[in-house]
């Protein structure tokens, strides 16, 4: 056990439901059980690098458990170690910030940092650990897309946000006899699409593990058109792609010039392909950030809590290096540097796809 007197916490990447959740739980916990005082980074590692800081107090924290996004501010952008901006003059120029961010750290006496994050977000966390930070690290993403845990916290949100909206577009389908498209998020992973494509009752559901093969849509939709099913719900996952086609990509000329790349527009894509086959109205729904915004089930404000009070349990045993994970039922500790980069996708034997077929759902495939 090591006393912990000051510790920080940051939240990088997208935002999702339930960071606030875990901010509360690391705060609560740290100043409960340790009397410990807790630094808030604001806007991700940004705050370590320019040094915008608050202190987190009971009071701070207090409401804030049902409020989406994050009191901290975050950023998916600004790597300490390859920090890309504007040189004035149009020009992308990059830094390398990381020894102002450790300086940041030493300057506010932090004994132990806590990251909440997705993979990026980790990534650059263990590159702070091998030069001698004391981190430990928090899943967070929509996306479910890390190694190492089972659910990351903020998904099933998405998922629910994501299986209302497809209970809402059967509704318009039945209504207007029409093929109605949802495009759910991911980056290159399925889980939202599949998990809310079975949650919400769609007949086809394409997502990024299983490149789709059109004439497999098309068949699913006629099979249904023959038993007298005169409408369509899909739900494609923002990463899917037609079998030899690449990504769908939606991105401004500038965010291409800072190296971002951003999915986005394969339902369009896709939509305008069966509308070419079929004499039916079809229509797409970008469902985009809602999925991220708003409100936490009640899952993932366990989930975040949880995860937050085991973190300021492992930082006070000194385990730094680590992420700290779901393990149904239990939680663990898995070391940064067993998940550097590894992107977790929906396995090609995976029982929900499985079950998927099983029910009739169409995988394009
Ligand atoms: O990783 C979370 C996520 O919402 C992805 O699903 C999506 O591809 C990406 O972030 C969108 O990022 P931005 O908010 O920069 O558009």
């Amino acid at each position: 056990m090591m006393k912990l007197k000051r510790i920080g916490i940051l939240t990088g990447g997208g935002d999702c439901s339930g960071i606030n959740a875990v901010i509360r739980a690391v705060t609560r916990a740290a100043i409960l059980q340790h009397q410990a005082e807790v630094i808030g980074l604001e806007d991700g590692y940004d705050g370590l690098i320019f040094g915008r800081h608050q202190e987190l107090t009971l009071e701070t924290v207090k409401d804030i458990l049902p409020l989406g996004g994050t009191i901290l501010g975050t950023t998916n952008r600004g790597n300490p170690f390859n920090y890309r901006e504007y040189d004035g003059e149009g020009n992308i120029v990059s830094h390398d910030y990381s020894p102002r961010a450790l300086e940041t750290f030493k300057q506010l006496g932090l004994d132990a940092l806590i990251v909440v994050g997705g993979e990026g977000t980790l990534m650059i966390a263990h590159q702070f650990c091998l030069l001698g930070m004391p981190v430990i690290c928090i899943p967070k993403t929509i996306d479910n897309d890390l190694e190492g845990t089972d659910y990351t916290f903020g998904f099933q949100t998405a998922v629910q946000v994501a299986t209302d909206a497809l209970d809402r577009l059967h509704t318009t389908g039945r209504s207007h006899r029409r093929v109605m498209i949802l495009e759910v998020m991911g980056r290159s992973a399925g889980w939202i699409a599949l998990e809310a494509g079975i949650a919400g009752g769609a007949h086809i559901i394409l997502i990024p593990e299983i490149p789709y093969q059109l004439d497999r849509v098309m068949e699913t939709i006629r099979r249904r058109e023959e038993l007298g099913h005169r409408y369509n719900v899909i739900v494609i996952a923002e990463g899917a792609r037609e079998l030899g086609g690449d990504e769908v990509i939606l991105q401004t000329a500038a965010e291409t010039l800072q190296g971002v790349r951003r999915l986005g527009g394969v339902g369009h894509d896709l939509a305008g392909k069966i509308a070419g086959r079929i004499n039916r109205e079809v229509r797409c729904t970008m469902l985009g950030h809602t999925q991220r915004g708003g409100t936490p089930n009640s899952f993932d404000r366990v989930l975040g809590t949880r995860l937050g009070a085991f973190a300021v349990e492992a930082a006070s045993q000194g385990r730094f290096g680590h992420m700290v994970a779901l393990r149904i039922p239990h939680l663990t500790l898995v070391p940064l540097e067993q998940l550097a980069g590894r992107v977790r996708h929906v396995p090609s034997d995976s029982e929900l796809l499985r079950a998927a077929e099983a029910v009739g759902i169409g995988l394009g495939r």
